[in-house]
């Protein structure tokens, strides 16, 4: 069993940074959990209190039922994986993957076996009498995965395993890992700020903000329902279009108003607008949720000039500004074309707008 259980985890670094504030987080046995958010939000810091490689401020955390605030990191059974991978320069990819092994006594043949089918697994096998200075770091990467697996610990800790993988094969990687857990059936700690990683590999995401969890969720759920204007225009990319916009119309929640434009608030999302009546808001709309036909279901239109447009192949991006100055994206048909400066009927899908409280953010729902 591998549950990781924090409670009031918090590391200061020194006297005064607090790289975690007061976490708590319940990541399930055989949970793939991908930790996401910006730089220096306190990903790293926190995989490193899980690993043990970071003493802990304040707070409890345990392991399969165990606290181990003070158990050795040897003791815990986790792989880790950084990104800064540190291969042994002096071993071969083979003796790279064969030391931990060695260390825990496994017999030779189990270790020829291990390695074998981990360097299958991860398309190293004519890499194994390589020293590390003779790959790419692409390569050096999938190494140091490899090490990892073929340990076969209680969990596994990633820290950006894939960030130096270019496209394709981080792509690749992606799906291998995704396999391996499914596969292996181990808890899996991920740390990422590369929002398509956590959305396709995560069976929850943990989105991370100066050292605080801002809310945690399956990827779709975090997707569709923002608990906030960060969190909202965190994940995706382009990210959610967040717009100032002010409630009115007779009864102060029929319409929303960006600027000179007014758009029709669907009857049955009025009623959770009430405590809002008539007051300033942020209006959340996802680039995807904007098309040059109307959809089904509630939209009202409104007229942008065009700004750029970016055509990336199997789609095209949006970019315009409405009446009032505000600027808003929209993920189009590839066949989409239209010159700067062109004006454009875009429709808003109203029945996934979003909105948020234009203080201090939050969704209101
Ligand atoms: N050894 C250290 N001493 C002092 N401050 C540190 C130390 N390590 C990290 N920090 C600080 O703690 C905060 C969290 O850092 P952390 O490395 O956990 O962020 P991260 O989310 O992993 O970021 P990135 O995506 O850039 O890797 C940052 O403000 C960082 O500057
Ligand atoms: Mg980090």
């Amino acid at each position: 069993m591998a549950q990781i259980t924090l409670e009031g985890i918090t590391k200061i670094y020194g006297q005064d940074v607090v790289a975690v504030d007061n976490i708590d987080l319940e990541i399930k046995d055989g949970e793939f959990m991908v930790l996401l958010g910006p730089s220096g939000c306190g990903k790293s810091t926190t995989l490193r209190m899980i690993a043990g490689l970071e003493e802990i401020t304040s707070g409890q955390m345990s392991i399969g039922g165990e606290v181990v605030n003070n158990v050795d990191p040897a003791d815990r059974d986790l792989a880790v994986v950084f990104q800064n991978y540190a291969l042994y320069p002096h071993m071969t990819v083979a003796g790279n993957l064969a030391f931990g092994l060695k260390l825990r006594k496994v017999e030779r043949d189990e270790i020829d076996r291990r390695i074998k089918q981990t360097a299958g697994m991860l398309g190293i096998e004519e890499l194994l009498a390589r020293r590390p200075k003779e790959l790419s770091g692409g390569q050096q990467q999938r190494v140091a995965l490899g090490r990892a697996l073929v340990r076969d610990p209680v969990a596994f800790l990633f820290d950006e395993p894939l960030s130096n993988l270019d496209a394709k094969l981080r792509a690749a990687m992606r799906t291998e890992l995704i396999k391996i857990h499914r596969e292996l059936g181990r808890t899996i700690v991920h740390v990422t700020h590369d929002q398509v990683e956590a959305m396709t590999m995560g069976e929850r995401i943990c989105v991370m903000r100066d050292g605080k969890i801002v809310q945690v969720g399956p990827p779709l759920d975090v997707y569709r329902n923002p608990i906030d204007t960060f969190v909202a225009g965190f994940l995706a990319s382009p990210p959610m279009n967040l717009l100032d916009a002010q409630l009115g119309g007779p009864n102060g929640v029929d319409e929303v108003e960006l600027g000179p434009v007014k758009l029709p608030i669907p009857p049955q999302r009025q009623a959770a607008l009430a405590g809002q009546k008539g007051s300033a808001i942020t209006f959340g709309v996802r680039p995807e949720d904007l098309y040059v036909e109307p959809p089904g279901g509630a939209h009202a239109a409104i007229d942008v000039t065009v700004i750029a447009v970016e055509a990336l192949g199997p789609e095209v991006v949006l970019v315009a500004s409405m009446a009032g100055g505000q600027e808003v994206s929209a993920r189009l048909n590839r066949d989409f074309v239209a010159s700067a400066g062109a004006s454009v009927q875009l429709y808003v899908d109203l029945d996934r707008a979003h909105f948020f409280d234009a203080q201090n953010g939050q969704a209101i729902s």
